[in-house]
């Protein structure tokens, strides 16, 4: 894949940040994600490509854009084809309610190499590089802190895990506890709290606990591109959506996919703040019309996490984008 794609695809996830980042603090989800979902399906038909989305929006009859399998860029004869994992706004309720970690993410593979993950829950734990190849969703919690601790060369009691906060964790929250390690609770926004444990310094170690499918593979590209590690177990809430998952070729329901069989081969990863988070800081308006955008690029190939600050001037641009 052509290293300027990558930079191609951070203005596509600045546009939908941008976009929806009005809606910050307004209380109403809906609005902010119709904002995202219409800035970045705009802004696709500005780049050369031959997309077509294998993690978007949800099906097509309950999406009308960016619905898996919606064909998705400009196609020249030198466009490349690819496949796309969307999230135009990852964390909507933390965008209405102008909470932390709020993204607009894309990543981007060769065709066929990101997994056709069903919209159902699935079982995570994602780390950093230097715990690559040694935690397992095999091993218990306490198991993976004790490794993690070892790693990461500090005690147990100073690992931080993250895990959403919801009913289904109360379980692991108690286990994690009871080893002494420490607990970051979140509300939303899971994607953001895997890729910033490959950040040290953002303070978050391991990422435990079960969310969404599709985000997990979109982690799973970004934490690819960083040399942290994640693995995923589908978690399926009812009949139905064993089913889909059939259907949509997944053949082993009980699976532990390893980060390579979630993203294979070269992947991007672009990733704007919506509002701050752990890694970036979100869209901020600036006098005169202007905003500024805080992303994050990433590249498989190349291992390259390029930080991009952007200062947009909104009176030379519609749907985000040069007029
Ligand atoms: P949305 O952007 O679709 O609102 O997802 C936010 C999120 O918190 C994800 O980060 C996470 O994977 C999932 O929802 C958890 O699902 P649930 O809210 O059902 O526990």
């Amino acid at each position: 894949m052509d290293r300027n794609l990558a930079l191609e695809f951070v203005r596509i996830t600045e546009a939908a940040a941008m976009a929806c980042a009005r809606h910050m603090g307004r209380g109403d989800e809906t609005a902010a994600d119709q904002a995202a979902v219409d800035a970045m399906r705009k802004a696709f038909d500005r780049i050369n490509v031959d997309g077509e989305v294998v993690i978007g929006e949800g099906e097509r009859d309950e999406a009308p854009m960016l619905y898996i399998g919606e064909k998705v860029g400009n196609i020249t004869e030198s466009s490349p084809a690819i496949d796309i994992a969307l999230d135009p706004l990852e964390g909507t309720t933390i965008c209405a309610k102008g909470g932390v970690g709020a993204l607009s993410v894309i990543a981007v593979a060769e065709k066929g190499h990101f997994l056709h993950a069903p919209d159902t829950y699935m079982d995570k734990l994602a780390c950093g590089p230097e715990c690559f190849g040694k935690l397992s969703l095999e091993y218990s919690p306490t198991k993976n802190i004790q490794i993690a601790s070892v790693c990461l060369d500090k005690p147990v009691k100073d690992i931080t895990v993250v895990i959403l906060d919801r009913p289904r964790h109360e379980k692991l929250i108690a286990e994690v506890r009871e080893t002494g390690a420490r607990i970051q609770l979140i509300n939303d926004g899971d994607v953001s709290a895997g890729v910033a444990a490959c950040f040290p310094r953002n303070g978050i170690d391991i990422l435990m606990g079960t969310g969404g499918a599709p985000e997990g593979v979109i982690t799973a590209a970004a934490l690819k591109c960083m040399g942290g590690d994640f693995f995923g177990r589908l978690n399926f809430r009812n009949e139905e959506e064993k089913k889909r998952a059939t259907e949509m070729g997944v053949t082993d329901l009980n699976k532990i996919y390893s980060r390579d069989e979630l993203a294979k081969g070269d992947v991007m990863f672009c990733a704007t703040g919506v509002t701050d988070g752990p890694m970036l800081k979100g869209v901020r308006t600036l006098p005169g019309n202007c905003c500024s955008t805080h992303s994050l690029v990433l590249r498989s190939k190349t291992g390259t996490q390029r930080f991009v600050q952007s200062q947009h001037n909104l009176n030379f641009k519609t749907d985000g984008f040069s007029k």
